[in-house]
């Protein structure tokens, strides 16, 4: 008799180790259904604050709480099998100290059942890395272009293209890999400074809008199934145009509507 063969989820520890082999493919979800969509292509699903602009509107990732990444994290882990799922942290959980950043990290991780959490910023956040990683929560960093600290970057710019900004994103992407992260989310970087940073550390270098040179790419889904009509990255390429599908759709089914096509009860329900 033949044993079943049983899928196990991929862990922080098998992310890691795509270092210098095949590359990591990642992708955002944030509700069940897109995870089951791309639960079986990915490696990683990330359920980013993200969430908060391409879902909620808002125009920064600032307002997302705690709330809001324990319950899509929840809806994500449910909805997937075999990709390693991670939660992001999201703006002022994390930041003011590594107990605080504990306390928070163990309750996404508690109740949402990912495998560790995202948390943006470099050497000033190495000791808290540390910190968590010593009790048990896998940490996958953020350096270069950190979304939550928008305002004090003044706008979402392209880091690395000084001689200054390149030694900070190189010192970060050592001091994270150094604290214990089991990969880092390199975002916004340039090209020469993404490379540099990915040789110079052990872990896997996981880019978005930070050229070929990482170990793997990270991107937003609305993004690349063209889901999102008013942002579009330029580093995005889009493999799908789901949009207009949606909208003609919508247009069919409201014509029926008009047109009193829909069905009875006795055609939708089981007779009772
Ligand atoms: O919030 C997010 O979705 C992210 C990435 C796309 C890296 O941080």
């Amino acid at each position: 008799m033949s044993t079943p063969t049983t899928s196990r989820r991929k862990t922080p520890a098998d992310i890691r180790a795509h270092k210098g082999k095949v590359p990591v493919v990642s992708l955002t979800a944030y509700t069940a259904p897109m995870a089951r969509l791309l639960d079986p292509h990915v490696d990683l699903l990330l359920v980013g604050d993200s969430l908060g602009m391409v879902l909620y509107g808002f125009d920064s990732t600032l307002p997302v709480t705690l709330e809001m990444m324990i319950a899509h994290g929840g809806a994500v882990v449910r909805g997937s099998k075999q990709a390693c799922v991670i939660v992001d942290m999201p703006f002022g959980t994390y930041q003011a100290s590594p107990a605080d950043a504990f306390r928070s990290s163990a309750r996404v991780m508690a109740e949402t059942g990912c495998a560790g959490v995202k948390i943006e910023g470099g050497q000033e956040m190495a000791e808290t890395i540390r910190f968590l990683v010593e009790r048990g929560v896998p940490v996958l960093a953020h350096i270069g272009l950190q979304p939550q600290s928008v305002n004090a970057l003044g706008g979402f710019k392209v880091q690395g293209k000084t001689d200054q900004s390149q030694a900070k994103v190189l010192a970060d992407a050592k001091a994270v890999a150094e604290a214990g992260a089991f990969a880092v989310v390199v975002e916004g970087t340039a090209e020469p400074v993404a490379r540099a940073a990915t040789s110079a550390i052990a872990i896997p270098t996981i880019g978005i809008g930070a050229s070929s040179a990482c170990d793997g790419q990270v991107l937003v889904t609305e993004d690349i199934l063209g889901l999102v009509s008013n942002l579009k990255p330029r580093f995005v390429k889009r493999y799908g145009e789901l949009a207009p599908t949606i909208s003609d759709a919508v247009k069919a089914y409201a014509d029926e509507v008009r047109a009193r096509k829909f069905p009875a009860a006795e055609h939708t329900y089981p007779a009772s």
